[in-house]
């Protein structure tokens, strides 16, 4: 019996892992997006709002302007995009945009960071 409880534990621990901690998330956003980005709907710095990003398609934030290297992607934030565009320099993954960000290569606070990006609907 105990055995059992400590197996479901250990599943429901790795399972978290993988989504990524969303309070951990919160923390990367601060030191790495807030610069630029806040998660009010409506509120718009350097960058657009990134209130509802997942699933929300590109450059649809109608207040803001964006360059047209992101208005011609066409494409869903998806969290396997985000993955790819924040994992890399923005200029390599949207050629001419105007997102003036290097890119975050530690895994884990991707995974987090995206996790939290994912609750703000
Ligand atoms: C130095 C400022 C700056 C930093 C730092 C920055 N961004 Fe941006 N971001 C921008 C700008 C400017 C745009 C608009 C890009 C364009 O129009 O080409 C943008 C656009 C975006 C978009 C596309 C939004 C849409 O509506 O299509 C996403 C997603 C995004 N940023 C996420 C992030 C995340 C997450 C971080 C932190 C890891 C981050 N950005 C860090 C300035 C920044």
């Amino acid at each position: 019996m105990a055995a059992a409880t400590i197996f479901v534990g250990c599943l429901l621990v790795s399972s978290l892992v993988r989504a990524g901690d969303a309070a951990a998330g919160a923390d990367v956003f601060k030191t790495e997006c807030a610069e630029c980005h806040t998660v009010k709907q409506g509120r718009n710095k350097k960058g657009p709002s990134l209130f509802g990003i997942v699933g929300r398609t590109t450059a649809s934030v109608t207040d803001y302007s964006y360059s047209d290297a992101l208005q011609q992607a066409h494409w869903v934030w998806t969290t396997d995009k985000l993955h790819g565009y924040l994992s890399q320099p923005a200029k390599q993954a949207n050629p001419g945009t105007k997102m003036k960000y290097s890119g975050l290569t530690d895994a884990k606070q991707l995974d987090d960071l995206i996790t939290y990006l994912d609750t703000l609907h």
